[in-house]
C-alpha cells in the first residue's frame, strides 16, 4: 500500500463539523438512522424553493411581458421563442435526469469496482456530436427566417420617427410632421413605424417588449428598427443598456392611437404654444420660465433650447422625466426645485431658489401647454 492510500479507519478525526470527535469511518456514517425528520424537511424545501421561483414568474399585471405580444413584430419573435424554448426544455430535462441518474447509479462505494470506462468510444462520440448538431440545424431554419422577416424594410406608408436617446430620457422627432416630443412615443395603430435610433451621449437600448425586440442606440451611428401596434393602448418600455446613474429611470411609453386619433394628435402638436391670459398665475409662470428655463427647453414661439425635452405640448403627456413620474402638480412640485434629488444624475439642476408660489406659477404655465 502506497503512502497516499490512507485507510478511512485510521484517518484523523475532524476537529469541527457534525462528526467532530467521532471516528469518521464508513461504519460510523452507516450507523446513523436512514430516515431522519431533517430529510423530510429538506425534501419540503427542495419542492417549495423551486415552486416559489416558478410561481414568482406569474404576474397579473406584467406590462413589459415579451411573452404577451400585442403586434405582429413582437408575435414573430414570440413564435420563435416558444418552439426553441420547448426544444431547449426537453434537452434540459433529459440531460439533468441523466446526470442525476448516473451520479446515483455509479456513486462510489467502498466495495464497488471502478465502472467500465468509455473514453474514446467512437460510436458515442459521433452520437453526441451529431445529435446536438441536428437539433441546432432544425432550430436554425426558423431562426434565420425570423431574422430576415424582422429586418424587412418598412412599408412605404410607414411613419418615420427619429428616436434620440439621452441621459436619461427619449426625444422623438417626427420630421415628416414637424413635431418633436419626449418620452411618450405616440404612434398610429395598423401602420409600420420606421424608427431611426440615435444617441447623443452613451450607448442606450430601445425596447418596447410587447411591440418589438430591443435595439441598441449607439453614438455615432444610426440603427433602424420597426414597431407595429395592432391595438390602441399604452405600451411600456425602457432603456435596456446600462447608461449611467439613472439607467433604471430611463423609461418610455409607446402610445398607440387609432389613425384618426393620431392625426388629431399630430395637428395639436404643431404650431406655437398658446399664450396664457394676462395677470394669471400661468402668465407669471411664463415670465419665470423665460428667466430660468429657456437655455435648455424649447417651447414653440417662446424658446429654442435643445438640452432638455421640448415642452411645447407638455400637458398632453401623462408622464415626464424619462416617463418615471405621472404628470401631476404634486410630482412637478417635487421635480422643479430638486430634479437631481428625485432622479440621480439628471442634467436639470435643482431650482431651489424659487419659492413655492413661483414653482406653482411655473406649474400653472406648464398646465396650459396642450
Ligand atoms: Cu439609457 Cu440605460
Amino acid at each position: 500500500m502506497s503512502a497516499d492510500h490512507v485507510s478511512l479507519a485510521t484517518a484523523p478525526r475532524p476537529l469541527i463539523g457534525p462528526h467532530a470527535g467521532e471516528a469518521a469511518t464508513v461504519a460510523a456514517v452507516r450507523r446513523r438512522p436512514a430516515r431522519r425528520p431533517g430529510r423530510v424537511r429538506s425534501l419540503g424545501w427542495a419542492i417549495l424553493g423551486p415552486a416559489a421561483l416558478v410561481l414568482g414568474a406569474c404576474a397579473g399585471n406584467a406590462p413589459q411581458d415579451t411573452l404577451e405580444p400585442e403586434g405582429p413584430i413582437a408575435r414573430q419573435i414570440n413564435n420563435l421563442i416558444n418552439p426553441v424554448f420547448i426544444v431547449a426544455g426537453v434537452v434540459f430535462v433529459i440531460v439533468q435526469f441523466l446526470v442525476v441518474y448516473f451520479v446515483v447509479r455509479y456513486r462510489h462505494r467502498p466495495d464497488r469496482p471502478e465502472p467500465v470506462q468509455v473514453h474514446g468510444n467512437t460510436k458515442m462520440e459521433i452520437a453526441w456530436t451529431a445529435a446536438p448538431a441536428a437539433i441546432l440545424l432544425v432550430i436554425a431554419f426558423p431562426t434565420i427566417a425570423t431574422i430576415f422577416e424582422l429586418a424587412a424594410d418598412p412599408a412605404p406608408d410607414a411613419v418615420h420617427v427619429t428616436v434620440v436617446a439621452r441621459q436619461f430620457w427619449w426625444e422623438y422627432r417626427y420630421d415628416d410632421y414637424d413635431v418633436v416630443t419626449a418620452n411618450e412615443l405616440v404612434i398610429p395603430t395598423d401602420r409600420d413605424i420606421a424608427i431611426s435610433l440615435e444617441s447623443i451621449d452613451v450607448i442606450h437600448s430601445f425596447w418596447v417588449p410587447k411591440l418589438a425586440g430591443k435595439t441598441d442606440v449607439v453614438p455615432g451611428r444610426v440603427n433602424h428598427m420597426r414597431l407595429y401596434a395592432s391595438e390602441p393602448g399604452r405600451y411600456q418600455g425602457q432603456c435596456t443598456e446600462y447608461c449611467g446613474l439613472s439607467h433604471a429611470n430611463m423609461r418610455l411609453v409607446a402610445v398607440a392611437k387609432t389613425p384618426a386619433d393620431f392625426d388629431a394628435w399630430v395637428a395639436n402638436q404643431r404650431g406655437d404654444a398658446p399664450e396664457p391670459a394676462e395677470g394669471t398665475p400661468a402668465a407669471a409662470g411664463k415670465a419665470l420660465f423665460a428667466a430660468n428655463c429657456t437655455a435648455c427647453h424649447t417651447i414653440a414661439g417662446v424658446s429654442d433650447g435643445t438640452i432638455g425635452p421640448n415642452l411645447t405640448t407638455f400637458a398632453t403627456r401623462e408622464r415626464f422625466a424619462g416617463a418615471i413620474f405621472e404628470n401631476t402638480p404634486e410630482n412637478l412640485r417635487r421635480w422643479i426645485p430638486n430634479a437631481p434629488g428625485v432622479k440621480p444624475g439628471v442634467v436639470m439642476p435643482a431650482f431651489d431658489t424659487l419659492d413655492e408660489e413661483q414653482v406653482d406659477n411655473i406649474i400653472a404655465y406648464l398646465g396650459t401647454l396642450r
